[in-house]
Order: structure tokens, then C-alpha cells, then sequence
């Protein structure tokens, strides 16, 4: 998730009239959503359990009652087809059923009591065989996971500097909030509330795809790590250029800077995620919310010559708090239906069929951008796709701010949500899953098509 900042085009007064129509026909069909939103509006801040949940072009909240494959039904019983997926966390369907059989039966045997649970053994087994490597460690969230292995490489590595891509996002994580410049200086974001430090100091960041920017930023032999996921996916989808992240990693290498890759949305990629099918083995992996099928759950690897220092650093350190790890960090809950999720979803089977359904999705999207001559273009990677307004895939971070227009976008989400389709908000993300029926994926291609329709009779 992640709330890009771009240059935007001037509003269009077309545009702005078909979204007042689109956002009438929403507020006539949702009136339960609507009193569960005044309701909701007295308890909790902007209205929402939590904030974001604001951030949809919608005029108020879109209420569900269930979530069930990939599809949702609110509380209107108006259905849609779930492409957005919980921004991933519902990468396998909502509910996968063995992961909520063993989600009941686990509870009965106990939720949480900071010792490890007899499964813990087979699990570890289990994210080594998934992910290929040896060494883990849980928490509860990718952010939180993220923030962990911050600490630990400045711990092993005695450097406090990091280093991200513009365009990142890996959480609520205060090292990687910062923005880059079109100078190339770092500055605090501005949206992040309540920040105490600057981390424009202690954070660098170099635009993607750029073998010469990042040799630049590790050659001081600063840098404990870069932090980064293999293609960008919280800015649009930007994927890595052929040979980039053997290039990256070798530079990481000789500089002596650790490389972190979060998977935590790439996992859509194949089984074990982007650098499992491409060889490349990171110092530390990050893969949250759809690890354990959306339940609070993230975890991390590391290689045993990176375990070998972080047991030296722990050795070294004063007996104490060592500001990693949360009291739920592990819990019986989750390590069962971690397990259950890496022994049944994340399989073969899961990513044939994801792959499958992404192959019809794309090719249908593809051809209704070319007839309808619009220079437009779709990025896939894996299960993950996304609609971006430009004639050619992006590079990097600066070429996806060039060509937003979120005016269109937010038209887009607003129409297809009238039209029984959830795509992922602040950007064009659609995502498969192993249950995502054709009929739900053909439905999405003729409402796509409808809007083509729409804005060619608009002449726009
Ligand atoms: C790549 C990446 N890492 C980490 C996170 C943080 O995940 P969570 O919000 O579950 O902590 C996100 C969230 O979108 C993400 O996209």
C-alpha cells in the first residue's frame, strides 16, 4: 500500500461530471453501507477501524459481510469479483479452507504463550523448503518484520546507513518514509505524522533500474543494506531489467552492503517468490501478509553465515530488551496456520492456476487497450498486474509520476466498484487467485471494455 505522490494533469470537467454520476449511482445502491458509516463515524477516527480504509473513491465505506474465494459480498448483497485481494493478504482466496479448518481447530489448543508450539519445528522446515532459506524468524506484520531486520543489520554490520528505491514502500517503517528528489536530494516525506528524527540523514535513495546510481550510493561502504523489493509494486508495477539484480547483488557484495528483498508482495511472482525463480539468494527475505493467508503473521530468513553474525551481535550486546520481536511474535495461532498455509497454498497447484488466470486476464486486457488505440500499457509479473497509463512499461519511480492520472484512475476503481469489480486502490493493481474463477476475469474484461466505450463517447 502506498499512497504515491505524483505531478498531476489539470482536472478534467468530463471526467469530474461522469465521477459525480458514478458516485450518485454508488450512494443510491449502498444505503446499508451508508448507516453503517454514520454509525461507524461516532466510534472510530475518519469513521474506519483504521484510517485507510477511507482511501477509496467511494463517498463512504463499502461495508462487507463476507469475503469467500476471491469473491466479496457487502451489505447491500451487491457481489464483486476481488482483484485487489486485501492488497495481497487474500493473495489465495479469502478463507482458503484448510487454512480456517486448522485456524478452528488451533484455537481450541491455544492462541498465544510465549513458547514455541510443537509445530514450530515442522514450520521452520516448511519456510525453508518454500523460500530456500535455512535460518527464521516471525512477527506480525511485514512492517514490523521489516523494522526487525533494520536492526539487525545495523547491529551486524556496525553501519547505520540504509538505502531504498524511490517508489518504495515496505510498511510503517520510519527509515524507509523519505522521499528523492528530481536533484537527487532525500527529504522527510511530508504525509508521514508525528516523525521525531530526520531520516533523510541516515537513508539514501537511488531510482531503480540504475546500476551507476546505486554504485554511487554503496561505494563509501556505508550502507548496511538495501532495502528493497525485487519490482516495485507500490508505485504502479515496475519490474527489474534483465541481468539488473545479479548486477545489484555483485555491488552489494563488493561494497559490502546486505541485501534485503521483501517479498512480501512479489510472492505473487511464482512458488517462494521473485528471487527463488530467479536464483538470486538475499541476505535476509521478508514475506508478510499473505505468508500465513492474511492472518497477522510475517516472517524473515537469513542465510546461516548472516544467522552466524546476528548470534555474535546478540552475544555482544548487553542482557536486555533487544528492541526486536513483539510479545504475539510467533504465537500458537499463527505458527499453525503458517504452517497449514505453506503445506496447502503455497503449492504448485496455487501458481499454476494464479498463472493461469493471469494469462487470460492479461491477454483480454491487452487486447482491449489495442483496439481501442489507446496508449496504454499492462505490466505483469507473475499473478500481479497493473493498467498504467503510458505507452511503455516504466523504468523507474520518476516515469510512473510523469504519466499518473489519478483523476482517470479513481474513475476507473469507481466504475468497475458500480459494476461488481474490486481492484486495488491508489493504483491499477489487479492480482489472481488460485480460485479467481474465468467467469469473474471476463466480467472484468467487458466492464474495462464499457469504460473504453465511456470515455470514447466522451471524445476524451
Ligand atoms: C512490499 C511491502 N512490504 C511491506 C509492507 C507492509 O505490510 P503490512 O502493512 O502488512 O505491515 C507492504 C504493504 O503494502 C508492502 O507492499
Amino acid at each position: 500500500m502506498n499512497t504515491f505522490i505524483s505531478i498531476q494533469p489539470e482536472p478534467d470537467t468530463r471526467l469530474r461530471q461522469w465521477m459525480n454520476h458514478e458516485q450518485d449511482r454508488f450512494l443510491e445502491t449502498h444505503l446499508t453501507s451508508a448507516a453503517l458509516q454514520t454509525h461507524c463515524d461516532a466510534h472510530y477516527l475518519f469513521g474506519m477501524p483504521m484510517h485507510w480504509m477511507r482511501d477509496w473513491p467511494n463517498a463512504h465505506g463499502l461495508f462487507i459481510e463476507q469475503a469467500s474465494q476471491a469473491t466479496l459480498t457487502c451489505v447491500d448483497r451487491h457481489v464483486y469479483a476481488d482483484f485487489c485481494l486485501g492488497d495481497t493478504g487474500a493473495m489465495f482466496g479469502h478463507s482458503p479452507q484448510p487454512v480456517a479448518k486448522v485456524l478452528v481447530d488451533s484455537a481450541f489448543q491455544g492462541l498465544t504463550c510465549m513458547l514455541p508450539a510443537k509445530c514450530a519445528a515442522e514450520v521452520g522446515e516448511s519456510l525453508s523448503e518454500v523460500f530456500g532459506l535455512p535460518m527464521w524468524q516471525m512477527a506480525l506484520s511485514a512492517s514490523d518484520a521489516n523494522r526487525f531486520v533494520l536492526r539487525w543489520v545495523r547491529a551486524i554490520t556496525g553501519r547505520q546507513k540504509i538505502l531504498v528505491f524511490d517508489g518504495c514502500y515496505h510498511g510503517a517503517v520510519d527509515e524507509t518514509l523519505v522521499d528523492r528528489l528530481d536533484s537527487g536530494e532525500v527529504v522527510d516525506r511530508d504525509s508521514v505524522l508525528g516523525g521525531l528524527h530526520s531520516h533523510a540523514v541516515s537513508t539514501r535513495v537511488v531510482p531503480f533500474n540504475d546500476l551507476e546510481a546505486l554504485q554511487a550510493a554503496l561505494s563509501d561502504g556505508q550502507v548496511a543494506a538495501l532495502l528493497a523489493e525485487p519490482a516495485l509494486t507500490n508505485c504502479g508495477l515496475v519490474l527489474p531489467e534483465e541481468n539488473y539484480w545479479q548486477q545489484a547483488q555483485a555491488l552489494c557484495q563488493r561494497y559490502g552492503t546486505l541485501l534485503i528483498m521483501d517479498e512480501t508482495h512479489t510472492v505473487s511472482t511464482a512458488l517462494g517468490g521473485w528471487s527463488r525463480l530467479h536464483g538470486v539468494v538475499p541476505d535476509f527475505l521478508v514475506v508478510g501478509k499473505a505468508v500465513a493467508a492474511g492472518l497477522p503473521c510475517a516472517v524473515y530468513g537469513f542465510s546461516e553465515a548472516v544467522a552466524e553474525r546476528m548470534r555474535q551481535a546478540k552475544q555482544q550486546s548487553a542482557p536486555g530488551h533487544s528492541g526486536i520481536g513483539t510479545t504475539l511474535s510467533g504465537n500458537m495461532l499463527a505458527l499453525a496456520v503458517l504452517g497449514a498455509s505453506l503445506s496447502q497454498l503455497h503449492t504448485p497447484s496455487s501458481y499454476e492456476a494464479m498463472q493461469s488466470g493471469a494469462d487470460r486476464l492479461a491477454s483480454g486486457l491487452r487486447q482491449s487497450i489495442l483496439k481501442s488505440g489507446r496508449p496504454w500499457t499492462l505490466t505483469r509479473l507473475g499473478a500481479r498486474m497493473e493498467l498504467q497509463f503510458m505507452p511503455h512499461s516504466p523504468k523507474n519511480a520518476g516515469d510512473v509520476r510523469a504519466a499518473e492520472q489519478s483523476q482517470l484512475q479513481q474513475l476507473l476503481h469507481l466504475f468497475m466498484l458500480n459494476r461488481g469489480v474490486v481492484i486495488t486502490p491508489f493504483h491499477c493493481m489487479m492480482l489472481i487467485s488460485p480460485v479467481t474463477t474465468s467467469a469473474q476475469i471476463d466480467h472484468l474484461l467487458s466492464v474495462f471494455d464499457e469504460f473504453l466505450e465511456g470515455l470514447a463517447q466522451l471524445n476524451l
